[in-house]
């Protein structure tokens, strides 16, 4: 397997493996490089749904997310439609990790390639980890002691736009109604190595808790404008068949939406044990 580090903070892509076949000394050389590097890229997989969702099971336990559309379990759909360019899929169009609104979030995906548009649609990836570590001591100090809310309806308003049918709005309430918002640490421990990583994002974080609210805003566009430094940052630009896999607490990702036909990702989750 030769990995080729894509920038100096983040990213590596993987050659010489073969994903629908992986061997356990294999996996556990994945993962330590997933660790390492925060996001990785392999060309040319082309997975099937099964192989995906089997892959992705060897890092850790499933997450259900009973909200996505999927294909199959643990296998769901990430996709935009020409119609549905600049309405509310724009929602997503931030940088965020996944599924924070979770207690139990995911600790790490896989993205793979199914349809792409002729051009565009890339995704970034920022290391939430070095952005943390570059802070000054003193913002620091004052980050590690406050945790926000992270609520689904924070952002699933943009879901309720005006092209709606009554039966998805209904189905929409009820979503935001069976997810109830949780408090996570504004700077998460990451789980295996222990490190400190900014973890508040645009998209899922409504408010740092105990602080009035003007504060609790002005500390998060700090750390949200911190995240999006193009130094911490890495660009990927997808071909079929390509595979992600990142880690979502060490890093944020950001899709961008500059084309206007239909694009289509398979994502996995996975919790590691
Ligand atoms: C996402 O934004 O969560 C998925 C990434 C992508 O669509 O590129």
């Amino acid at each position: 397997m030769k990995s080729t580090p894509l920038t100096e903070c983040i990213g590596s892509e993987i050659e010489g493996v073969d994903l629908s076949n992986t061997s356990k000394e294999e996996i556990l050389q994945i993962k330590q490089l997933l660790l390492d590097r925060g996001v990785l890229f392999f060309r040319q997989q082309s997975l099937s749904s099964q192989q995906q969702a089997h892959f992705v099971e060897r890092f850790g336990s499933s997450v259900p997310q009973t909200w996505m559309p999927s294909v199959c379990p643990n296998v769901y759909i990430v996709e935009s439609l020409p119609s549905e360019s600049y309405n509310y899929r724009g929602g997503f169009m931030n940088w965020h990790q996944d599924s924070t609104f979770f207690e139990y979030y995911p600790h790490g995906s896989l993205l793979s390639a199914q349809k792409l548009p002729a051009l565009g649609g890339d995704t970034l990836w920022s290391s939430t980890q070095r952005a943390f570590e570059a802070l000054p001591d003193s913002i620091k100090r004052m980050l590690l002691h406050l945790e926000a809310l992270h609520d689904l309806t924070a952002s699933r308003i943009y879901r309720l736009d005006p092209f709606m049918k009554s039966t998805d709005i209904k189905s929409e309430i009820k979503h935001m109604l069976d997810n109830r918002p949780c408090i996570h640490p504004v700077v998460e421990k990451h789980p295996l190595t222990g490190k400190p990583c900014l973890f508040v994002n645009r998209v899922w974080t409504s408010k740092i808790v105990d602080i009035d609210f003007a504060l609790s805003e002005a500390l998060l566009q700090l750390c949200y404008d911190w995240i999006s430094k193009p130094r911490f940052q890495v660009r990927w630009r997808w071909e079929l068949g390509d595979v992600a896999l990142y880690d979502n607490i060490s890093t944020a990702h950001i899709a961008i939406h500059d084309y206007s036909d239909t694009r289509l990702l398979y994502r996995s989750d996975f919790r590691y044990d």
